[in-house]
């Protein structure tokens, strides 16, 4: 049924960034939107995959194309999975339980934040299965120890540790607005959603979005905490005690990607976090590629950071991943126009992908390789 109180008209990332720049209290906006230091990182990265060249082949049949690819033994319908985000909610109200029916509606995964809005049962009922849980490795282990036995409790069959957040980068955007998690609402934030009435009444009528995953015998989560101390010990244990998929997300290095390799680790995630690490990093389309190199053929390598479109999407199998994920264009897309807003960017995306599979004159997209791509 269409959303009455989204006037939605989505026909790229940027027309869905641009609708919830609009929408959302700045603040909000800010957090999904922000990045580490001026954001040269962030826009770095995506000028660097835009700066990668596509090669065009014709005269191919490509009526018949395929746009699914296998992760971790399953289908996913879709070339690409919903990279875990923090306190989704803040979007929009349900915003998580969104993210979760799209995953279930197309098999694709979804990451679970350990700050997620929403509790990780939840996410993994509602989104049938597809739901992958993201672990902020702390120095912690009896904390790290009950989130993991947690997740296996309830079903989880990857694990996803986030190891790029050794402390919280500064992220000015958010430093200037006051933003907390847990969300505090001083006379600052007020004018601001004073001045965005739309979404601080939906807030307001479905209540602030919590950290869903603390409080009780959990405690509580403080994400400005030091995660200093994690180490390599840290991950040999955290393999020890995680029996399905794991996977070690904020990889940029090739060698610690080959020793994480060789430790069992089952995939590496490339990711710069989207540039809210560093400013100064670089680029994570160019650390997969040489990433892919240090690790050979067969191994697996997902990628996410700056991507886009389906044009992106594909360059990044090209470049070397075995499967991609997004991260801020799905809190666009909520905040532009909720879980139809959401549909159609997710179609778009979709759409795209396919569009370009045949501008290169492949039929899927396993068969994309370094051969499809030219440097500017
Ligand atoms: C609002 C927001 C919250 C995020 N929270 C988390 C998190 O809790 N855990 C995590 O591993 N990554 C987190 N990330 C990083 C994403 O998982 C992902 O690496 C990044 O968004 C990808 O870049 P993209 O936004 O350019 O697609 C967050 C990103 C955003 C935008």
């Amino acid at each position: 049924m269409p959303n009455m109180f989204f006037d939605t008209d989505i026909h790229t990332v940027s027309d869905a960034r641009h609708l919830a720049k609009k929408r959302l209290p700045w603040m909000v906006f800010d957090y999904i939107d922000g990045a580490a230091g001026d954001g040269f990182g962030e826009q770095a990265n995506r000028d660097a995959i835009r700066a990668l060249r596509l090669k065009p082949r014709v005269l191919n049949n490509v009526e018949q194309r395929d746009v699914s690819v296998p992760v971790f033994g399953k289908k996913s319908d879709l070339p690409f999975g919903i990279s875990p985000m923090g306190m989704c909610n803040l979007a929009a109200p349900k915003a998580d339980l969104m993210l979760a029916k799209l995953a279930a509606k197309h098999f694709m995964p979804v990451g679970v934040s350990t700050a997620a809005s929403t509790s990780l049962e939840v996410m993994m009922d509602t989104s049938e299965g597809n739901a992958w849980f993201q672990l902020y490795f702390s120095g912690n282990e009896d904390a790290s120890n009950a989130l993991i036995k947690r997740a296996q409790d309830a079903g989880y069959q990857t694990l996803i540790l986030t190891v790029d957040v050794p402390e919280v980068g500064r992220r000015p955007r958010e430093l200037r607005r006051g933003f907390k998690m847990p969300f505090k609402i001083g006379p600052r934030q007020f004018i601001d959603f004073a001045c965005h009435p739309q979404w601080s009444l939906s807030t307001l009528f479905h209540g602030k979005p919590e950290l869903a995953n603390f409080g009780g015998k959990f405690g509580e989560f403080d994400r400005t905490s030091s995660r200093a101390g994690a180490d390599w010990g840290l991950l040999a244990k955290i393999r020890d005690a995680w029996k399905g998929n794991l996977v070690v997300k904020g990889v940029l290095d090739p060698s610690d990607a080959l020793k994480m390799k060789k430790m069992g680790v089952d995939a590496v995630q490339v990711s710069s976090h989207g540039g809210r690490q560093l400013d100064g990093s670089l680029n994570a389309i160019n650390a997969l590629r040489d990433i892919r190199k240090a690790v050979g053929a067969k191994y697996p390598l997902f990628y996410d950071s700056g991507l886009r479109s389906g044009e992106d999407i594909v360059k990044a199998y090209a470049v070397g991943a075995n499967f991609t994920f997004l991260g801020r264009p799905f809190s666009y897309a909520i905040a532009a126009g909720g879980s139809r807003g959401l549909d159609q960017l997710t179609d778009i995306l979709t759409q795209e992908v396919s569009i370009t599979l045949a501008q290169l004159g492949e039929t899927n997209i396993v068969s994309l390789g370094a051969n499809h791509i030219v440097a500017a």
